[in-house]
């Protein structure tokens, strides 16, 4: 087979020693738009180190045919025929800490043979079966926050829907992971306090270029162990009563303690416990919570859709309680979730690396070079989306695609790694969407430009202020 060497991939010239870093850093959505559009679908950005794909045969190829190939963590590449992943040299003093920090024995950082045991045992508490607590969560949640939202409407305020959003998905989270144990509103506030505190502590590591340790007592690293400490005794806590009880709860602990590997019988260790509950509430939080806020921007951007939708939530729901079956009627909705995960995915870029050499179009990658795939830019590839600017949910109308897969379309990743929770998240996109359209118009504030800004997920650069509009078919009933 005729092949060519990956110094032959076309790519744009960085700056001596440091390459095109500089460029990707200033403005990581243009450089890389405009290295797609100057370079085509598959850029080197670093020789034998870098390399971009947009394709969705390249994409294909990285996240499904040749996924063996591909790790999601460099740090844990398996050797060849090896079982559990082999550790790559550790960098030092560090990393005993960024292990417990990062839930390193969690599904999402797992590899191989580990992490294909672990999804079977976790994956099972994201089935259908157990939605129907999580939409109690959603509309107990999101009716307590229209409650508030009643007054601040009232005060002719903008409200910072970023924030909002954040606050709303994260009770829903504290909710769904560890409802048989909150016995009350004070318990769901401090434990939601503990985990925000650890998120801010984990994002302020990602992507920062020295990190000081966590021995050091400086008033973040403190704050981080006070947070994390009240977490871990809550769940260690939790998880002995409910072994007393006999009885392991329904909520996401409750589904992970009774999880079991189905040829040993083995449940996960309350370690591996600790760290699937840390990284699913890491996982959940902003995802879901950006992918809100965008869907409720690109609505006060078209008048049409929002008075379409609007104008279904009151036919389907009228004025009662949205239930599980709803969904499958709120078909407009969904539609307005999925064009708004397209046109801003919270999951803007995806990493693989490579274990071994690999061939892509033609082109021999090295053993070791980092792919990236970006949801943002396929979502926006002009051969597979006509005009990809425009928000358009008749997009996802029902039969729009053939047999329900679109090539360039991966909001929650493909393959065996897609997301764990996709059906999980968009259930509570499209109740909270619902929920608030029913009762509020959003209207974006003036004089506040709205920008994509590329961090752990696409978010909004300045937040996101909206004037709320309470609508004379309100719901907003206080259920708490
Ligand atoms: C709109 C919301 C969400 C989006 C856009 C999203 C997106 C994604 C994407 C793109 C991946 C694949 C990453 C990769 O291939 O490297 C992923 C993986 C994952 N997500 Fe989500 N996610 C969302 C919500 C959630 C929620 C609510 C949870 C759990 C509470 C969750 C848990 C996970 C887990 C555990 C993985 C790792 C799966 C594995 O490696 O096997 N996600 N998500």
């Amino acid at each position: 087979m005729y092949m060519t060497y990956s110094d032959q991939i076309p790519g744009p010239r960085g700056y001596p020693l440091l390459g095109v870093l500089p460029k990707f850093w200033r403005d990581p959505l243009g450089f890389l738009s405009d290295t797609v559009r100057e370079y085509g679908d598959l850029v080197c950005l670093r020789r034998n180190r870098l390399y971009l794909v947009n394709h969705p045969d390249h994409v294909q190829h990285v996240l499904r045919d040749k996924r063996d190939n591909y790790c999601k963590n460099s740090r844990r590449i398996p050797a060849k025929n090896e079982a559990a992943p082999r550790h790559q040299p550790s960098n030092g003093a560090g990393e005993n800490e960024r292990r417990r920090t990062l839930g390193w024995k969690s599904v999402a950082l797992s590899e191989g043979e580990e992490w294909r045991r672990q999804r079977a045992m976790v994956q099972p508490a994201f089935s259908s079966n157990h939605f129907a607590p999580l939409v109690n969560s959603v509309t107990e949640e999101t009716k307590a926050l229209l409650v508030r939202w009643k007054t601040l409407a009232d005060t002719g305020h903008p409200v910072d829907i970023e924030r909002e959003m954040l606050g709303l998905i994260l009770s829903v989270l504290v909710k769904s992971l560890f409802r048989d144990s909150l016995d009350s509103p004070e318990k769901i506030e401090t434990i939601a306090k503990a985990v925000r505190d650890t998120h801010e502590f984990f994002d302020s590591r990602v992507g920062s270029l020295i990190s000081i340790p966590e021995s050091i007592p400086t008033p973040a690293n403190r704050r981080f162990q006070s947070a994390f400490k009240t977490l871990t005794n809550f769940i260690d806590s939790a998880v002995e009563e409910r072994r007393k009880n006999g009885h392991c709860g329904n909520d996401l602990l409750g589904l992970l303690l009774s999880a079991r590997d189905s040829k040993s019988g083995d449940g996960l260790s309350p370690k591996q416990v600790q760290d699937e509950l840390l990284m699913l509430s890491i996982l959940g939080h902003k995802t879901t919570a950006t992918a809100l806020t965008w869907t409720f921007f690109l609505l006060s951007q078209s008048a049409a859709a929002e008075s379409r939708l609007h104008h279904e939530v009151v036919s389907v729901l009228g004025d009662r309680d949205a239930a599980i079956e709803d969904l499958s009627k709120l078909i407009y909705t969904r539609q307005v979730v999925d064009e708004a995960l397209r046109i801003y995915p919270p999951t803007w870029i995806i990493g693989r690396v490579a274990v071994e050499d690999d061939v892509i179009a033609g082109y021999q990658l090295p053993a070791g070079a980092t792919v990236l795939l970006s949801p943002y830019l396929l979502h926006r590839h002009t051969a597979y989306w006509r005009t990809p600017e425009v928000f358009d949910p008749d997009r996802f109308a029902p039969g729009t695609s053939s047999g329900g897969r679109r090539p360039a379309y991966l909001p929650f990743g493909d393959g065996e790694r897609i997301c764990m929770a996709g059906n999980f998240a968009l259930i509570q996109l499209s109740l909270v969407l619902a929920e608030v359209m029913r009762s509020f118009h959003l209207e974006l504030s003036a004089g506040s430009p709205v920008q994509p800004q590329p961090r752990a997920v696409l978010r909004p650069r300045s937040g996101l202020n909206m004037l709320l509009q309470s609508r004379v078919h309100t719901n907003a009933r206080s259920s708490r």
